[in-house]
């Protein structure tokens, strides 16, 4: 993913080489997610208003950095290593 695909926004959600990524940029910070969210495996979106990454399905909410903060799930949005070369996003396998 080339870094100009990032919205506006704080965060884009997308995929890099097949997987699903939630990506929170703002200022010089990234953050990349596995954009799986890990209480049953739904997408998740970004809400600009309260910063943070919901889950359609059950309510789930996780902070930009996956983190949750609201539940039923109880563990972290899943980091991914990442790097860019040349204005791309790659993962790191
Ligand atoms: S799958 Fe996300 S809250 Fe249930």
């Amino acid at each position: 993913m080339n870094l100009s695909d990032l919205e506006e926004k704080y965060g884009t959600v997308g995929k890099i080489d097949g997987t699903e990524v939630a990506i929170y940029s703002r200022d010089n910070e990234i953050e990349v997610l596995e954009n799986v969210c890990p209480h049953m495996g739904c997408q998740t979106a970004w809400n600009e208003a309260e910063q943070t990454w919901d889950c359609p399905c059950h309510g789930s909410r996780f902070a930009p950095t996956g983190k949750v903060i609201k539940g039923p799930a109880t563990k972290p949005m899943k980091l991914l290593i990442h790097v860019i070369e040349d204005g791309e996003l790659r993962l790191v396998e």
